[in-house]
């Protein structure tokens, strides 16, 4: 019997503050003009950094997704994180969004693939779900960009935001869902677009430091003139995969980087604006975020129904390029969550957390009952010490 992996949940959440253009201007030599003609970016959110980190934006759109989706966090069978903004190299950020959820059957993994991150991790859901491997994969896209932007570099600060938006993949007999996806790589552009320091090859250390090699790296006008060409093309390819026209595409969902490069694709595609859908005035470039914030919006905004065929398209970081064309099959509008299940929903990422709690309680007690290694703790020595 054949599978399908349908989007039964999709959820969002960016942070509270909002960084406008104006707000820019102040900090480089930058203007409101140049930023909306040259990107179309109005505003972005930023993280405080006190509080938020990418896990705990990824862990809120999750919780919307899964509430959307009816499923308890137990019934997920797999985590993916996609992200270049991990909390920390590792663990992976997917790991703590499973501990967060109380997803404890769950296995989890971050993937970088840069901003095409999301799509990727579409492609691996979906064939984990109609190859019978997991019914609920959760894919997140999550960023905080803002973290690793250098704030006195014009030709990047301007561009990019923190945001994080998740789907529920479930499995279904009936036809719909991910119907075909278009995954492609190009790493001799990798330097176009990248993080120098903090991996193996330039570890951190005060020299990296005072380079600013931490800091985003971009040479702009090459990594603009990939994306005309990737995008157009990926579109074409994974709606022929599908077997679809683009007549019979209702919606592009693409990466949101750049106005010009969204306008620059749908005219090469022949697409009319109303068949494009854009939010990056609101958010910059979130990254791995911005395909499945965008996805929310649209289905809030009325502008995806039941039966469309939608494709997402991306490119990013590596250089790596992504589409998928999603048969979208799930009813709208969704119907608003009763008072119960929002109370029964707060009860469970308590009891979440915890679980949690106690269990890295009882691993520190099974360090000190058994020692490090077994046989060299309290309890051995108290049996030692009872049999002298
Ligand atoms: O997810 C993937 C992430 N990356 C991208 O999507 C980036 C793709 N590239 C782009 O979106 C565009 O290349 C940028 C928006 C980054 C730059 O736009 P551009 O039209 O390619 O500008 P440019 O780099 O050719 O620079 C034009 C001028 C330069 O001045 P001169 O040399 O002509 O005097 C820059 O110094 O604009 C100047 N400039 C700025 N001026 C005001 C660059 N950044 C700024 C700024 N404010 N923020």
């Amino acid at each position: 019997m054949a599978r399908y992996a349908h989007l039964a949940g999709w959820g969002m959440c960016v942070p509270d503050h909002i960084l406008t253009n104006d707000d820019l201007s102040r900090i480089v030599d930058t203007s409101d003009e140049w930023i909306r003609t040259r990107t179309g970016i109005r505003e972005r959110h930023i993280v405080n950094e006190k509080t938020e980190t990418t896990s705990s934006l990824a862990v809120k759109a999750a919780r919307a997704a899964l509430e959307v989706a009816d499923l308890s966090p137990r019934q997920v069978d797999m985590i993916i994180v996609a992200t270049v903004t991990p909390d920390y190299p590792f663990p992976a950020t997917a790991c703590l969004v499973q501990d967060a959820l109380g997803a404890a059957h769950a296995s989890a993994f971050d993937l970088n693939a840069g901003c095409s991150g999301f799509v990727y991790g579409l492609n691996v859901g979906s064939s984990l779900i109609t190859g019978g491997q997991a019914d609920y994969v959760l894919v997140i896209g999550a960023e905080t960009l803002s973290r690793i932007t250098d704030w006195n570099d014009r030709d990047t600060c301007v561009l990019f935001g923190d945001g994080a938006g998740a789907v529920v993949l479930a499995a279904s007999q009936i036809s719909g869902g991910v119907r075909a996806t278009v995954l492609g790589a190009d790493g001799s552009g990798g330097d176009l677009l990248m993080l120098p320091a903090g991996g193996s090859r330039h570890p951190a250390s005060q020299q990296t430091v005072s380079d600013g090699l931490h800091f985003i790296h971009m040479k702009g006008r090459e990594v603009f003139r990939f994306a005309t060409r990737v995008m157009p093309q990926a579109t074409r390819e994974v709606a022929e995969r599908a077997g679809w026209t683009l007549d019979e595409v209702s919606l592009i969902i693409p990466h949101q980087a750049n106005d010009r490069i969204i306008q620059s694709s749908a005219k090469r595609l022949k697409l009319p604006p109303e068949r494009v859908f854009t939010n990056l005035e609101r958010y910059g470039n979130t990254s791995a975020a911005s395909i499945p914030i965008a996805l929310c919006e649209a289905v809030e905004q009325g502008r995806i129904e039941p039966d469309d065929r939608v494709i997402l398209v991306s490119f990013g970081a590596g250089l790596t390029w992504a589409a998928a064309a999603v048969e979208w099959s799930m009813p709208l509008p969704v119907k608003p969550v009763p008072w119960w299940r929002v109370l029964f929903s707060h009860l469970r990422y308590r009891w979440a957390w915890l679980r949690s709690f106690a269990r890295r309680a009882l691993r520190k007690l099974a360090v000190i009952l058994l020692g490090p290694a077994e046989g060299n703790g309290w309890l051995a020595r108290l049996r030692t010490h009872r049999d002298r």
